[in-house]
């Protein structure tokens, strides 16, 4: 009989909370859609009282998303639980997550209080979230370098109080796999409650060492049976546990573990791309479980192992996490049937008319490119499917560049209906786009970043390019890709969509 062990997703709480990763309302609901699908037990779906959009978006995800918990991060403050309550009561499973550090770091530097106040402001605290919600969860935030003694006796207020699950931050990734089992195992045989109560230990772990992973999988071993983690492990500085990994791991050496969880992991590979693709947060090649290398063999000795046998060189298989080349194979001859079938094949149900707009752009891709790969097809649901209103689009843009020659750019767009133009020289073609762009659409921001890459192989390959810009008088970062078999246009796609998106934000 294996143990559950139930997976708290934060991605859209932690994870949006990355530099650069700040998500829409409309694309914070559709990753919950695919997290729902994932089948994690808990959604994190973001913290009410840090803004109205982060309101919105729990509010709509409570309201739409059925099967896990929707749960609110608060401090202990009056304001921040009521505004939580606020956003997550629509669920059918509302969660209150509620936090206050008890490191002496943090007491002392940044809260200013005592542990007598810590202790008094979560038990009051607790106990108004329990007034509210029927399922509070308390953390003890920096329990990683906290002193065990005051945690038993916080833990076990808090339990008193009404919380039923306590979850276990190590908020700045400092302890190691076997301090941090440790520490789980006398927090259980130290707060009589746990088991009194049947409360849940869970486990939330930063990734500043890179022991995120194994941290939260010393924890599991230790009678952890909650793990909170992000997909792709964003997060945070570098990040937390990723759930592809912690999920795999239970999964595959199920023989040490005795556990199991809900996930569906055939839909992995599908969610570890939408997160990518709506944060613009690449992925590593060599990442474990989900990277573009985790399943290529290169080495002749290993292809030819695998070629025997699987499981000389393969210790999960590509289908376990929904890594499937299905048989049909798409150019430009397909129909939208075909389309429709691979892309169900794919795990995405579009409706009609996302279906036609995705055929529309497959068609272009498919005049210049022969084969289509699921990659491509996977770009073109990200820039057809869920995008932002297009406030600006691209009519038409010419470059001339090369040697002997200052490069210049015409770049024809729409705006409200009608063709606004402008040409611009820069230090290179792209150079020369965005200058004509940026003076076309007289947005205020500076271009933090730039990236392309080949998506699949070959010249006719499509390019990738991301991009992230800073709003001139704003905190936020907004993140915008494009893709075509001209690295030129690409480019331009990709920074339009990021101008889209800031001015999309602006307006809400
Ligand atoms: O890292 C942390 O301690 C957190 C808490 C709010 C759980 O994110
Ligand atoms: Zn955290």
């Amino acid at each position: 009989m294996f143990k559950l062990i139930k997976i708290f997703d934060t991605t859209l709480r932690d994870g949006e909370q990355c530099p650069g990763a700040s998500l829409n309302p409309e694309e914070k609901l559709e990753i919950a859609r695919q997290l729902a699908k994932l089948n994690v037990d808990v959604i994190e779906a973001g913290f009410a009282i840090a803004s109205q959009g982060d309101f919105d978006a729990i509010k709509a995800i409570a309201q739409q998303i059925k099967g896990p918990s929707i749960c609110s991060l608060a401090r202990t403050k009056k304001e921040d639980i009521e505004r939580a309550w606020d956003a997550v009561k629509f669920s059918d499973k509302p969660r209150i997550h509620t936090f206050i550090a008890t490191s002496p770091i943090h007491m002392a530097k940044k809260l200013h209080m005592t542990p007598d106040q810590v202790y008094k402001q979560a038990v009051d605290m607790v106990k108004l979230a329990c007034l509210l919600c029927p399922d509070v969860e308390f953390s003890p935030e920096d329990a990683g370098r906290s002193d065990p003694n005051f945690l038993y006796k916080i833990i076990g207020a808090a339990i008193d109080a009404g919380a039923k699950t306590i979850n276990v931050p190590d908020t700045v990734g400092y302890t190691t796999p076997w301090e941090f089992g440790q520490l789980i195992e006398n927090i259980i045989q130290n707060v009589p409650q746990i088991k009194e109560k049947n409360i849940t230990i869970s486990v939330h772990v930063h990734n500043d060492l890179g022991l995120a992973v194994a941290n939260s999988l010393a924890a599991v071993r230790a009678g952890a049976t909650q793990v909170e983690c992000t997909i792709n492990g964003i997060g945070e500085r570098a990040g937390n546990a990723s759930l592809e990994e912690v999920v795999m791991t239970i999964k595959t050496r199920k023989d040490i573990f005795n556990c199991k969880t809900n996930i569906n992991t055939k839909e992995i590979y599908k969610t570890s791309r939408l997160v990518s693709n709506l944060t613009g947060m690449l992925v590593q090649p060599n990442k474990s479980v989900v990277g573009a290398n985790a399943f290529a063999h290169e080495a002749g000795i290993h292809q030819h192992g695998v070629l025997q046998d699987r499981s000389t060189y393969e210790i999960m298989q590509p289908e376990d996490i929904g890594l499937t080349e299905s048989k049909i194979v798409l150019g430009k001859h397909s129909g939208r049937h075909a389309l429709q079938k691979k892309f169900s094949d794919m795990g995405y149900q579009l409706d009609k008319d996302a279906l036609e707009k995705a055929y529309q752009r497959f068609l272009q891709i498919a005049d210049k490119k022969k084969d289509i790969s699921e990659r491509d097809l996977e770009i073109i649901v990200a820039e057809e499917v869920y995008i932002v209103p297009e406030e600006y689009s691209i009519s038409k843009i010419e470059v001339k560049s090369g040697t002997k020659i200052k490069p210049q750019a015409k770049v024809e767009l729409f705006f409200k209906g009608k063709k606004i133009k402008k040409s611009a020289y820069g230090a290179g073609p792209v150079d020369a786009v965005y200058k004509a762009i940026a003076a076309l659409t007289k947005v205020n921001a500076s271009l933090l970043d730039y990236s392309i890459q080949a998506i699949t192989g070959g010249t006719d390959a499509l390019g990738e390019v991301n991009v992230r810009l800073k709003g001139k008088d704003q905190e936020k970062i907004y993140v915008g890709h494009g893709a075509d078999t001209d690295i030129i246009v690409a480019s331009a796609k990709a920074y339009l969509a990021a101008i889209n998106r800031l001015l999309y934000t602006a307006s809400k």
